[in-house]
């Protein structure tokens, strides 16, 4: 990229060439690629953007009122609450790579729809250089990479950011005023919070991974890990005043990394352990159990499914 400036004004010259008189859509999922993909396609496009964002159920704390605030000022802006859709679909699915699969799905289904509705010509997406090297391979499938050109008929993909890197995808989204989007939050899998239970995913369990991993996001803060959340292991007995319970057992994991494809398990001092399995326990209700997890990737992946 050569500057800034010129970049966004060549890219929205682009866009808008491209895009004629039609409609485009974009899904955002609060990272800053397709935030700053649907910013850029907004000021060249205005009104002639749709932006979809699909609430799964299985997002952080706070998360979808965020987007409504920092999207809010683009017209056609859809939230789409999708939860309990998500929810019955993943009844009884325990297998990791069927959740995927079952979320993946899911998440056409709903852009679909809204794709018909508004009868949308061309896609935008937030495809950066490197989802473009790096989308083969992967251990894991990683349902947001790729996939969606392929369902609705589109006449076109209009892909802004396709040949920059992460860093200067920040510069640009700086330019646009996307503050809120940069200041951002560690990465966050496609799946959301359903990587973060272990075995079938349901609205309660997926509370406990929210309201613990609100609490560890602001705990851990000041050692500045690449992730740092909570996940949902199973249940354990406790006791709460005379009586023995049976509470879920929240895993805390914060990691130091580069890259992702490899991390380290970040060394925690007693007292900042001991604070978060206070707060966890005292607060999220039906949590009885707090336990650190100190396994570096490998052997173990950073996400819990
Ligand atoms: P793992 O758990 O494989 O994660 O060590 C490496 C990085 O990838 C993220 N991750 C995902 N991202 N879809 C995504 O978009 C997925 O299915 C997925 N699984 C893991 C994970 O949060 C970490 O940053």
């Amino acid at each position: 990229m050569v500057d800034v400036e010129s970049f966004v004004e060549e890219a929205k010259a682009e866009i808008s060439e491209e895009l004629g008189d039609s409609t485009a859509i974009i899904a955002l999922s609060g990272g800053v690629d397709s935030s700053t993909a649907a910013a850029l396609a907004y000021e060249a496009v205005g009104e002639q953007l749709v932006p979809v964002y699909v609430d799964t159920g299985l997002m952080r704390k706070g998360e979808t009122e965020e987007i409504e605030e920092v999207f809010g000022y683009m017209e056609r802006l859809r939230v789409v609450d999708a939860s309990d859709r998500y929810f019955e679909k993943l009844d009884g699915v325990t297998d990791p790579e069927e959740k995927r699969h079952v979320i993946g799905e899911q998440f056409i289904r709903e852009f679909e729809t809204v794709a018909e509705e508004v009868d949308a010509d061309y896609l935008v997406q937030g495809t950066i250089y490197p989802d473009r090297i790096e989308s083969e391979g992967n251990i894991k499938s990683h349902h947001n990479v790729g996939g969606l050109p392929d369902v609705v008929d589109f006449d076109g993909l209009i892909e802004p950011l396709r040949d920059l890197y992460k860093d200067e995808v920040r510069e640009v989204a700086r330019h646009l005023g996307l503050e809120e989007i940069i200041a951002e939050r560690m990465p966050f899998p496609g799946p959301g919070l359903a990587v973060r239970v272990v075995g079938e995913v349901t609205p309660e369990k997926v509370r406990v991974a929210r309201e613990a991993t609100a609490i560890v996001e602001d705990e851990l803060e000041e050692y500045d890990p690449w992730q740092a959340f909570a996940a949902v292991l199973g249940r354990a007995t406790g006791v709460k005043g005379d009586n023995r319970v049976h509470g879920h057992v929240v895993a805390v994991r914060s990691v130091e990394s580069r890259d992702g494809m490899t991390a380290r398990a970040q060394e925690l001092d007693w007292e900042t352990l001991q604070r978060l399995q206070s707060r966890i326990t005292g607060t999220v209700e039906d949590c009885s159990r707090v336990v650190y997890d100190v396994t570096h990737k490998p052997p173990a992946t950073i996400e819990y499914e």
